[in-house]
């Protein structure tokens, strides 16, 4: 049932503050101001080597930017991959390790092939899954799993956001376990993970501003989203679902790679989505903008009050999301960027909900 929306996709979109809240009030306790996590781990935090992380498409994206969390919180090094190359790399694994697969769906055949791989080579499973009967779930030592719903729309929307939300607060207590992370540093993190629900209501209503820029985004060949930091997975979340949804071909790359390559693609035609919340690198972000209005191209820049203040470019478009504390942003930013491919998609009368090509589940490698 799609309510009062047009399409199962944007039903989602709009769900999203309320199953992220949901999913946060399942692993963080508010009132105490602390992360709960399952008391009865079988690996100690303390005492862990390495993170690995594998995933496919979306789901990777959210592993990626918790590559991030887990460094800063937890000092803790992570491997992230792409759940079809670590399947075959035959890497070296040291036993006793963490190996966290994400997935909505818990039936990606890839993703159980990393799975069983890193079983077989001595590390700890964690499955960040949607369906807990799944396949991946059963064969996973942990659950943890993600409070989306159903998810019927094939581009993953509210179970991306929700694997965010539970990746960032196993990282806030694997920091916490670890002595990075203090009671004072937990509270604040606690407090603003539950603001993000919060944040993304006021992000939804960018929704018209958005559908008015789609309109110009779908008469475009090519689109580059540039992002750094937590920003870089969202921009390639934002390309992602751009393709999949408008086939209008799109790249997200970090910021900082722009002069080693696709620079060369900037001219006149090619909009630039960076994706730049006001943060300790957003300098540099500014820097790769004037790179790209130097040589004419179109940016729309998606920041927050203080960064549009600070952007020192023309833009064709800013689109200013809420000032959010940094670790939720991800979270927040993925609104606006899956309502631009939304958007850019209805102008294209494309099939939003059934792309073409794509299947929901990819049981198959
Ligand atoms: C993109 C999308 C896919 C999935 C990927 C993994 O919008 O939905 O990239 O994220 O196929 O699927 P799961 O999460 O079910 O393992």
């Amino acid at each position: 049932d799609k309510g009062n929306h047009r399409h199962f996709m944007l039903k989602e979109i709009y769900e999203q503050p309320e199953v992220v809240a949901r999913t946060a009030a399942h692993y963080l306790d508010m009132s105490a101001g602390k992360v709960r996590l399952p008391a009865d781990l079988p690996f100690d935090w303390a005492k862990l080597p390495r993170i690995s992380i594998a995933a496919c498409g979306t789901a990777y994206l959210a592993g990626l930017t918790a590559k991030y969390w887990f460094e800063r919180f937890a000092r803790i090094q992570v491997d992230i991959d792409i759940a079809s190359e670590f399947r075959y790399r035959e890497t070296p694994m040291v036993p006793g390790g963490l190996m966290i697969v994400v997935s909505q769906s818990g039936e990606t055949a890839d993703t159980l092939a990393s799975l069983r791989y890193a079983k077989e080579n001595g590390q700890h499973v964690m499955a960040v899954v949607n369906v807990p009967t799944s396949t991946i779930a059963r064969e996973s030592h942990i659950v943890m799993p993600t409070l989306a719903g159903p998810e019927i729309g094939v581009a993953s929307t509210k179970a991306f956001t929700c694997q965010l939300t539970v990746l960032a607060s196993i990282a806030i207590a694997a920091g916490k376990a670890r002595g990075f992370i203090n009671d004072v540093d937990e509270d604040r993190l606690v407090r603003a993970m539950m603001e993000a629900p919060r944040f993304m209501n006021e992000a939804l209503k960018l929704e018209p501003a958005i559908a008015q820029l789609a309109k110009s985004l779908s008469k475009v060949r090519d689109v580059l989203y540039l992002g750094r930091g937590t920003s870089y997975p969202i921009a390639m979340e934002g390309a992602l679902k751009l393709k999949e949804l408008s086939y209008i071909h799109a790249e997200g790359y970090a910021a900082g790679e722009l002069k080693h390559g696709p620079i060369a693609l900037i001219d006149e035609e090619m909009p630039v989505i960076v994706i730049a919340p006001f943060d300790h690198i957003y300098e540099k972000t500014v820097s790769n903008m004037q790179e790209v209005a130097a040589r004419g191209g179109q940016i729309i820049l998606v920041t927050d009050a203080k960064g549009a203040e600070h952007a020192e470019v023309k833009t064709i478009a800013t689109i200013v999301v809420p000032d959010v504390p940094a670790t939720i942003a991800p979270i927040v930013y993925s609104v606006p960027i899956q309502l631009i491919a939304y958007h850019t998609a209805v102008e294209m009368g494309t099939d939003v909900d059934q792309p073409r090509n794509l299947a929901k589940s990819v049981t198959v490698e």
